[in-house]
């Protein structure tokens, strides 16, 4: 029987595309299927990923935009609803990490500086792009959100305090939000990516942090960003259409909760 609240396929929106696992998701939901909007502070980045994406056949629409920035956002959902229509899918995967670098600093050497940008990223910044962009979804009785968290909110890390209590909120917030739109057809829910080697020209510095992190996995090697793919397209295609507040934690089993 086919879903008839499932809304055409309209764009899916990804932050952070333009670089590391943000690139594999866009990848896979354009191969899928969706017209997708770039949306990063990296506007050549943007540009790049989205031309590829063109080049392989997809629809693909670069915007640059600091999801920080309440102007931005807005300008950026205007942005894709001029080019789309319709927008289906919002993928909150744009944070500080490593395009955006961060200290990996124990808890009382942080900056405050450095510990607000990154609830303000993070945190208000994923806030913000739901908000604009749920009324669009409410108006066609449906859409997906799949917000971006981390492992290390599960389990606890021994350093970058500041990152995981944003990833830790990410998952309070998913499960407020999807009870607050439901009523408006609106799914939402979250992935935990493991430790994973996204970085584009990895160091061996980087490449042997990553092999560091396999010991406690149940599937024992090095995470790519193909491995969250799946994840992704499962929660914003019509299959998940009755799955909503949950997170999917993506690792090679370390963290089973
Ligand atoms: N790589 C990992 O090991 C890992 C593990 C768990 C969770 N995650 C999460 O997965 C997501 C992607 O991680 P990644 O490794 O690809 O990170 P990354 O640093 O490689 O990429 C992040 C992207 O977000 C963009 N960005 C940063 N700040 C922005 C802003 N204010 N506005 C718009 N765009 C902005 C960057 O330009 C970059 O393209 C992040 O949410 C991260 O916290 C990553």
């Amino acid at each position: 029987m086919s879903n008839t609240t499932t809304a055409e396929r309209g764009a899916v929106i990804i932050t952070g595309a333009a670089h590391g696992i943000g690139s594999a998701y866009a990848d896979r939901l354009s191969s899928d299927g969706y017209p997708i909007v770039i949306a990063d502070l990296d506007e050549a980045g943007a540009k790049a990923k989205a031309e590829a994406l063109i080049a392989d056949g997809g629809r693909a629409l670069a915007v640059r935009a600091d999801i920080s920035k309440e102007e931005d956002v807005q300008a950026l959902v205007d942005a894709a609803v001029a080019e789309f229509g319709t927008i289906t899918g919002l993928v909150n995967n744009a944070a500080v990490f490593s395009v955006v670098p961060m200290s990996r600093a124990p808890y009382d050497e942080i900056g405050l500086d450095e510990w607000d940008l990154m609830m303000r990223v993070n945190l208000r910044g994923t806030w913000q792009m739901c908000k604009a962009v749920a009324p669009h979804m409410a108006k066609n009785g449906y859409g997906k959100i799949v917000n971006i968290s981390s492992g290390t909110a599960l389990k606890g890390s021994a350093s970058r305090i500041h990152y995981v209590t944003s990833k830790a909120g990410i998952l309070g917030f998913t499960k407020t939000l999807a009870r607050e739109v439901g009523a408006d057809g609106i799914r939402v829910n979250c992935i935990a990516p493991g430790s994973t080697l996204s970085e584009e020209n990895a160091s061996e510095k980087d490449i042997e942090y990553r092999k560091s992190r396999v010991g406690d996995r149940a599937l024992g090697r090095v995470q790519m960003p193909e491995d969250l793919s799946g994840a992704v397209s499962f929660f914003i295609s019509p299959d998940s259409d009755f799955v909503t507040g949950q997170t999917l934690v993506v690792d090679g089993g370390s963290c089973m909760h």
